[in-house]
């Protein structure tokens, strides 16, 4: 069952950084726009970070262009009809994926696999969606995919186990390492990443360091590549949210529940990195920490 040809639902941050390494380690991928807008702008933002590496001379123009031209970019769902694999990267909205999974299982080809790139939501609450239970699965990037070298694999119950064994060696494919997880909220990182960041806003909250502070003493106390902030900003301050209601809607710890602080900046549209603006300014060089919060 091998797995030639993608299709990845959700031009976002994971969904063109997938598809660049897919694309990159020689599989075909169409990317399909899942919101209104021009189909393409994934395109430019995938063309640009191949560029910067041409520049570097960490890769060469023809690798480039072999890159792009195994890239298409559409609107159509019905797109994913002849490919092996259908990576679902929208935001992290259960009811939003469900539908979009009924549909593409209407449209693709009995062969393709169904996958979901969620953080934390249920892959069975996914899966219930759609008539191929035995061929869904969860497949979980890191961000940015290019360089993070995780992907959590989740079958659900009822996932055929030769689909699991082809997604793993998809992962494998594209130099990642698998590691299998069950289907519960979170799965391993998030599970545990989650409260971490949101004890880190907490601190922010009562004052307890600025945030500097707060990531420099990880980053140097814990050896973290980053710290707990501007990680959170990274990921996305909306995608925090969603995962911290998540978890804490599954597992009632104090230290899932999303904060104050938390909710009143994703409410303000203030939501890290992609929007420029989070518990950092990144309209600056460097990053300046976000005088509006220091306040607080
Ligand atoms: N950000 C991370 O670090 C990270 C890491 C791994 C997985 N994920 C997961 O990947 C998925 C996408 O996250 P992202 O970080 O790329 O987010 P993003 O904000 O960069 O992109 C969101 C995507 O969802 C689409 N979208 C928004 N509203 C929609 C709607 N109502 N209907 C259909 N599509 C809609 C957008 O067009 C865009 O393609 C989420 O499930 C997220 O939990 C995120």
């Amino acid at each position: 069952m091998g797995i030639a040809k993608i299709a990845i639902l959700g031009g976002g941050q994971m969904g063109a950084g997938v598809a660049q390494v897919a694309a990159t380690a020689g599989i075909d991928v169409v990317m399909i726009k899942a919101t209104p807008g021009p189909v393409d702008k994934a395109r430019s933002g995938i063309e640009a970070d191949l560029t910067k590496l041409v520049e570097r001379g960490k890769l060469d123009q023809s690798a480039r262009d072999a890159i792009m031209g195994r890239l298409s970019f559409t609107d159509r769902l019905d797109a994913a009809a002849d490919c092996d694999l259908f990576l679902e990267s929208i935001v992290e909205k259960l009811e939003t994926k469900r539908e979009k999974f009924a549909e593409v299982d209407r449209l693709a080809g009995p062969q393709c696999i169904l996958a979901s790139n969620t953080s934390t939501l249920s892959i069975t609450a996914m899966q219930s969606a759609t008539k191929r239970p035995e061929r869904f699965i969860g497949l979980h990037f890191f961000n940015p995919a290019g360089a993070m070298k995780l992907v959590e694999v989740i079958p659900t119950a009822t996932t055929n186990q030769a689909v699991t064994a082809s997604v793993i060696g998809f992962v494998e494919r594209l130099g990642k390492t698998p590691v299998l997880v069950k289907d519960e909220t979170g799965f391993i990182v998030n599970r545990l990443l989650t409260p971490y960041m949101l004890d880190a806003i907490r601190c922010v909250e009562s004052g307890l360091a600025d945030i500097r502070g707060i990531d420099t003493a990880m980053h140097l106390g814990a050896n973290h590549p980053m710290g707990p902030l501007a990680l959170a900003d990274y990921i996305g301050l909306d995608v925090v949210l969603a995962m911290s209601e998540n978890l804490y809607a599954t597992f009632k710890h104090d230290c899932m529940e999303p904060t104050d602080l938390l909710r009143h900046l994703v409410a303000e549209g203030v939501l890290g990195r992609k929007t420029k603006l989070g518990f950092y300014d990144y309209s600056q060089r460097p990053p300046a920490p976000n005088k509006a919060l220091q306040k607080r």
